[in-house]
């Protein structure tokens, strides 16, 4: 079996939508990035940020993973068990471009200035983020329809670990596991 059922009840347990409705955030209407053209001005320097973590998480690393997601996996809906899978040429084209810049995203994440943990698991999740993104790669370039499917939870795997940590939960939670340890477990299973 794989192992997504786990990873959506783990996923639902702590109140996050499963890998069918990936943890998006209403994309409807964002606030303009915050980069006005004075501060792109001095780019020069090479290695520098323009972007803080959120802007990145907003406008690439989430348009990414809703692109590949949005391609992947079933989907229940009116009409029934809905194959996202691309079926043409161009579908794969969309896979293989948002793949790729999660890839490239993991080491804007290890950037310095960004990472927010440059010792701890950190720099971890962001490769696991980059290879996610290389097996999305792969399935896409071989249009296989298991590999698409697996990448996507890999993908929505480092989403969910990097976040566990990094972003706090609020007090009141219902969910009061240890991140590391849950996904230890479903890796058990
Ligand atoms: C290496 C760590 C890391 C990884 C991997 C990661 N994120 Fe994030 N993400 C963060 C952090 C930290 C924040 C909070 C940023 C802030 O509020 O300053 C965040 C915030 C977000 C937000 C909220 C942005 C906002 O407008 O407040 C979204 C959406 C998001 N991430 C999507 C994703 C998706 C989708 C993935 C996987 C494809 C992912 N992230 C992978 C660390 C990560």
């Amino acid at each position: 079996m794989r192992r997504l059922p786990i990873v959506i009840a783990v996923a639902l347990a702590c109140g996050l939508p499963a890998l069918a409705q990936p943890p998006a955030p209403k994309p409807a209407v964002q606030k303009a990035a915050a980069v006005k053209p004075e501060a792109i001005a001095p780019i020069a320097a090479p290695g520098r940020t323009l972007l803080s973590t959120k802007d990145v998480m907003r406008h690439i690393v989430n348009p990414a993973a809703e692109a590949f997601w949005a391609r992947s996996g079933v989907v229940d809906d009116e009409k029934g068990a809905n194959d996202r899978t691309p079926a043409d040429a161009a579908n794969w084209a969309i896979s293989l471009d948002s793949a790729a810049q999660l890839v490239e995203a993991g080491n804007l994440l290890q950037m310095e200035g960004r990472a927010r943990d440059p010792d701890g698991p950190w720099m971890k999740y962001s490769v696991q983020l980059t290879k996610a993104g290389l097996a999305g790669m792969a399935a896409a370039q071989a249009k296989d329809h298991d590999k698409t499917f697996d990448a996507g939870s890999a993908i929505y795997d480092a989403c969910y670990a990097c976040h566990g940590k990094y972003i706090p939960r609020p007090k009141d939670s219902l969910y009061k596991h240890d991140i590391d340890k849950d996904l230890e477990a479903a890796k058990k299973k």
